[in-house]
């Protein structure tokens, strides 16, 4: 049996970041609901014990408490903010109530390093989030730390092996947290390091067969990284099982579509349907100029020629998505904050439920960046698993204006002729995107002898590491010739190329 951190979830958003942080350990973590019988996590063969943070007052009458047995099971547990909160209310320790919450940076000052500070330096920067704190330790305990909020910020009773700190570890604004949580797993509680990707998807498949059974299972796939790796992992588990659809809206970029019905279909022996909808999608965008109208149409029409596709398909219980754990808390602090809403994602939130399919998203814990190990280990090409962003409402959204067929066509060419010079180049992969949008500006020139007056094409290349930020990416300047003058002598219907250097913010990284 592997053994297993149980990291208990009292609500806290941060509670997927210490199961992060856990995993960059390479130990193996389960994340179980805060209430979990004491005797449950016994049988599971649980040999540490992490609380996590969460949002409520100990004293709360609705506050989560765990059970009380598990401080006797004698496991080492290590209780973060509110999970030391926790510690004093069950151990015999005293915790004041607090109008305000701390938040922001403190300064840690260790005293006693004991095994959880040890090889630390003695004064660390810190990140707080907190209301209440303890004002008395339970008996046994020694204070381990000081912060300038808290005598207590760090405690231990080293013989029962139970740790706890005030502040977040897990997240990057604590200096050397990983380090703090290391120790735990490895000097506190002994774990092998011994969990890795192939261990992910071994226990993601076995998860996946135990939940779909004999069912069908459906993905839209549309070629990014996150459905790409959902799918190659479904597939691994259920084979013939999943079936995944593919809609053409017609929106695509120039060899999207046989790329990959090649990779899936060909590669992978995935039971891949195309639909072609291209023509709906450009009737439905006729003479439409709004973006957030676009947009609209265009994630309406998505729904509807996908939940038509599943008819001809037959019958299936679940639906697979890619979703990711950054996505979960979007979705929420979108539903939370209207305000935060700047452009709709039409591909976060899922389709509707009267399609009464189960969800099954086998990356919903997952960050990003393992994401793509877990591509690359079930051997998808490092196009697909580094590929660049691309929005889900297509070149719709780079074509500026109202959408034809011809500007597509234009684009399609002139975007392709950059992205082969990126990848010539190699800064392809240097940069967070490289894209060519369509301006439906006519400007004079010169071809030959011959006058022209021809559309403008606009390059946004930028740098970024999340994309709530951005800037536009230094090229070398030679680079940045030969793709304007190959544009402008291969791609018909243009006759200038501009480059876009503009930050995000004030601008977006799209153009609409
Ligand atoms: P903006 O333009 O808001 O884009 O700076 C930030 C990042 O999000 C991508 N993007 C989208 N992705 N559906 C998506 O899946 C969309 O509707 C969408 N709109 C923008 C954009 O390419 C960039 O990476």
């Amino acid at each position: 049996m592997s053994q297993t951190i149980a990291v208990l979830d009292f609500g806290s958003q941060l509670t997927q970041v210490i199961a992060r942080r856990i995993r960059e350990c390479q130990v193996y973590s389960k994340i179980y609901h805060f209430s979990t019988p004491a005797a449950q996590l016994r049988a599971d063969g649980v040999i540490g014990i992490i609380l996590s943070g969460g949002p409520q007052s100990v004293y709360a009458q609705t506050a989560p408490h765990p059970d009380p047995a598990i401080f006797t099971l004698g496991v080492p547990v290590l209780g973060i903010c509110y999970g030391v909160q926790l510690m004093g209310h069950f151990l015999g320790g005293k915790v004041a109530l607090s109008k305000a919450r701390e938040y922001g940076h403190g300064h840690l000052v260790i005293k006693k390093p004991g095994r959880l500070f040890a090889g630390l330096p003695r004064k660390l920067r810190i990140w707080n989030s907190h209301g209440d704190k303890l004002t008395r330790l339970p008996p046994g305990f020694v204070a381990t730390a000081i912060s300038e909020n808290s005598p207590f910020a760090g405690i231990e009773d080293a013989k029962r092996r139970f740790y706890g700190i005030q502040f977040h570890p897990e997240v990057f604004h604590t200096e050397r947290g990983v380090d703090m949580i290391r120790n735990f797993l490895l000097g506190v509680c002994g774990a092998r390091q011994d969990w890795t990707t192939k261990d992910f998807i071994a226990h993601a498949v076995a998860d996946i067969r135990a939940k779909v059974g004999k069912s069908r299972v459906i993905l839209g796939l549309s070629g990014g990284v996150d459905s790409s790796v959902a799918a190659a992992l479904l597939h691994k588990a259920i084979g013939r099982q999943l079936t995944c659809v593919f809609v053409d809206n017609g929106l695509l970029r120039q060899g999207e579509r046989a790329t990959v019905e090649s990779l899936y279909r060909r590669n992978f022996k995935i039971d891949l349907r195309v639909v072609d909808a291209s023509g709906l999608f450009l009737r439905r965008l006729k003479g439409v100029t709004e973006p957030e109208q676009k947009r609209k149409i265009i994630g309406r029409t998505f729904v509807e020629v996908f939940e038509k596709s599943l008819q001809s398909i037959g019958h299936a219980d679940f639906l697979g998505q890619g979703t990711l754990y950054p996505d979960v808390i979007e979705s929420v602090s979108i539903a939370g904050n209207p305000a935060s809403l700047i452009k709709t994602h039409h591909n976060v939130g899922g389709l509707p439920a009267r399609m009464r399919l189960k969800l099954i998203e086998p990356l919903r814990e997952l960050f990003k960046d393992e994401v793509r190990k877990v591509g690359a280990a079930l051997g998808l090409p490092r196009e697909v698993v580094w590929r660049q962003p691309f929005p889900g409402p297509g070149l719709g959204v780079r074509v500026m204006g109202d959408i034809t067929a011809p500007k597509l066509e234009i684009l399609r060419h002139a975007d392709a002729v950059l992205q082969e010079e990126m990848m010539r180049t190699g800064y392809y992969w240097k940069v967070w995107q490289s894209f060519a949008v369509f301006l439906p500006v006519k400007t004079v020139g010169v071809f030959g002898d011959e006058r022209t007056y021809d559309y403008v094409v606009a390059l946004r290349i930028v740098e970024s590491t999340d994309a709530m930020t951005a800037d536009w990416a230094r090229l070398p300047h030679d680079l940045l010739q030969k793709i304007s003058s190959r544009i402008t002598n291969e791609v018909r219907g243009v006759s200038r190329v501009v480059l876009d250097i503009s930050s995000k913010p004030p601008a977006t990284i799209e153009w609409e």
